[in-house]
């Protein structure tokens, strides 16, 4: 038995965050931004909006889309690196906020590659036969966790959430593959330093910015281009397809010219690659659940088509996930 996508869902918050506005706020320029990032605008949430409000939207989207009832939702996985809380879980508070009476749920935390890292999980766990009825959420409110006075990493983060359901098929289509890995040697390139049993908060953290997330967007830009290429390459040989294959390659949006690496290293044509890096940043676990949604409501993906997801991020993490879409 395979799992397979049955509904798809994003939520982007109203507030936007445009390059002229960051001109005000650091030393930097619409220019700049866009032609080393791809990025024009990114989302804010609102004061007072949590990952888990976000969260709460895509799953109620996703039950209108599907049909389905809160109480048939069995487990929900949310893939954030923002909860809203260190205790508890944002899963279960989704779970009240949508009264998924029956569901269990966790948080997962693997950065930009924490959707392909859920959906891999509840994958597993459809395939099992337990479970019917699976939501994976990539979610983060970034803005929590950025310094606005940085702007090697201001420019870059947004705030959104995307999500799918998951449920058993008899087709050999859906969740047919997935590559996914961690090198933990690199985790002092992306961080955020405190807050944690390492450095528990207190006033030094605070003073030193350590509760923001901290880059050295050098070494994750090489990392990322090898890492994400490769991976994706290896995926599509590992089962027997090449890029020709693919109806769409749903990339991790975290830089345009990390993207444009992958795609060329897989032969791919503008056509077949998802970009939408330019309206909402890198929003981290929400880029790829957020753009497979837009590219199901475009058409953009049709039934038996060839999908292809891959990410990195901080960590290291990174891998990816082949998809044969089985709804029409
Ligand atoms: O999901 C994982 C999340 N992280 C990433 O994916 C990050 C991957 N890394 C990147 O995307 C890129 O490394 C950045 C976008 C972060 C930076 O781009 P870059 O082309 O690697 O720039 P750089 O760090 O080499 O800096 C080039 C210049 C420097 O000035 P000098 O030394 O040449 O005078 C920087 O100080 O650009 C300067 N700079 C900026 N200028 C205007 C750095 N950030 C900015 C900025 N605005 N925001």
């Amino acid at each position: 038995m395979n799992a397979t996508i049955t509904a798809t869902a994003r939520y982007l918050p109203d507030r936007v965050l445009t390059n002229f506005d960051l001109e005000k706020m650091v030393d930097t320029s619409d220019e700049w931004i866009r032609s080393r990032t791809g990025i024009s605008e990114r989302r804010l949430v609102a004061e007072g909006e949590a990952t888990s409000d976000m969260c709460a939207e895509v799953v109620n989207r996703l039950l209108e889309k599907s049909g389905k009832q809160p109480e048939d939702i069995d487990l929900i996985i949310v893939a954030t690196i923002t909860p809203d809380m260190l205790v508890v879980a944002t899963a279960a508070i989704v779970q009240d906020k949508v009264g998924a009476t029956n569901a269990w749920g966790f948080d997962l935390t693997a950065a930009c590659s924490g959707f392909l890292y859920g959906l891999e999980t509840g994958s597993k766990l459809v395939e099992s036969g337990q479970y019917k009825n699976v939501i994976v959420i990539g979610a983060d409110a970034m803005s929590s966790i950025i310094d606005y006075t940085d702007r090697n990493t201001c420019v870059i983060f947004g705030d959104g959430a995307g999500g799918v359901l998951l449920e058993p098929t008899k087709s050999d289509g859906g969740v047919l593959d997935s590559m996914l890995f961690a090198d933990g040697s690199g985790r002092d390139s992306l961080k955020v330093h405190a807050g944690g049993s390492l450095h528990p908060a207190s006033k030094d953290t605070v003073e030193n910015r350590m509760h923001y997330v901290q880059q050295d967007g050098k070494t994750v830009f090489k990392f990322a281009v090898k890492n994400m290429a490769d991976v994706s390459e290896k995926i599509l040989k590992k089962n027997g397809y090449t890029g020709q294959d693919l109806a769409l390659f749903i990339p991790h949006q975290a830089n345009l010219r990390i993207i444009n690496a992958a795609a060329s290293r897989c032969n791919l044509s503008d056509e077949q690659v998802l970009i939408n890096i330019e309206k909402y940043g890198n929003t981290t676990a929400g880029t790829i659940p957020i753009g497979l949604d837009e590219a199901v409501e475009t058409g953009r993906i049709k039934k038996d088509d060839l999908v292809l997801l891959s990410a990195f991020g901080g960590g290291f993490t990174w891998g990816s996930v082949l998809l044969r879409w089985t709804e029409s």
